[in-house]
């Protein structure tokens, strides 16, 4: 036994020292220095004329919505025209309406059913805020909001804010300034069509409310589904009910 062990710890040395193989590669680890190149360095330059693949992302302003100092940008990073706005209401009506509403009040469908209510685009502090907190918001997400970043890349970030521009000059106009034409069409005060009067005192729905009626306030479980619930589940025998 002794000499087994002897001839396995011998074994052992001589494959640690000899062992000239790939696992010892005279390689270079990033930014190393090496003495081989005359300008001291492992990394090679870049070939002349090198275009880089996939993402570059050097344009901080877009990518990020903030300045060299770190500071929300307060001006538009690409230009804004009316293919970007037209834009920016699509992607808007889809992944922000439905909390924020379409006209940025705060009561989209969803609040309106109970979500946490979001402040109103039109209070002064977000009409004041600077693009940049608004790209920073829907990149990274705000209190109870989750950012929409997977969902929203980068362009369409930026052509819903300046949707929400136009949502918010909406709601702040002075109606003397539209020209005489357009003016015409507003409606009176008091004349307002029956869908204007509901939008202006819509408020989030409460149990009470009539079409409140689809989202029982005690869902049931459909059987063979765990956790899972909702309007017009069928009430499973074997499981209690919600409370
Ligand atoms: C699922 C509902 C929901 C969706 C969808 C949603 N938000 Fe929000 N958002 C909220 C809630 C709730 C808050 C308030 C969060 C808090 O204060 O905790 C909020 C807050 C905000 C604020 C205010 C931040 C501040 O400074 O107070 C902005 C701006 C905003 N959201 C932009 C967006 C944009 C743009 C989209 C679409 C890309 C979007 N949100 C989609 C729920 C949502």
């Amino acid at each position: 036994m002794r000499k087994i062990g002897l001839l396995i710890a011998i074994c052992g040395f001589l494959s640690g020292c000899a062992r000239l193989d790939m696992q010892d590669q005279p390689k270079y680890k990033p930014q190393r220095p090496s003495e081989f190149f005359a300008d001291g360095r492992s990394g090679r330059p870049e070939v002349e004329g090198t275009i880089a693949r996939g993402n570059l992302d050097e344009d901080t302003a877009l990518y990020t919505g903030k300045d060299e100092k770190g500071l929300d940008l307060e001006a538009f990073p690409i230009p804004v025209d009316k293919v970007l706005l037209e834009r920016g209401q699509q992607r808007y009506d889809i992944y922000c309406a439905p909390c924020h509403g379409r006209i940025g009040n705060g009561l989209g469908m969803i609040v309106r059913r109970g979500f946490k209510q979001p402040p109103s685009y039109h209070i002064d502090r977000l009409r004041t805020a600077p693009v940049g907190h608004f790209y920073e918001v829907i990149t990274n997400g705000y209190g109870a909001m989750l950012n929409y970043a997977a969902q929203v890349p980068v362009r369409d970030r930026w052509a819903i804010i300046a949707y929400i521009r136009v949502l918010q000059l909406s709601q702040n106009a002075n109606a003397s300034e539209l020209a005489a034409d357009v003016r015409g069409k507003l409606p009176q005060p008091g004349q307002e069509t029956a869908e204007q009067k509901a939008a202006l005192k819509m408020q989030p729905l409460v149990p009470g409310d009539s079409d409140f009626h689809n989202f029982p306030a005690n869902p049931a479980t459909p059987a063979g589904v765990p956790g899972a619930f909702g309007a017009g589940a069928n009430k499973p025998s074997n499981q209690p009910e919600r409370k």
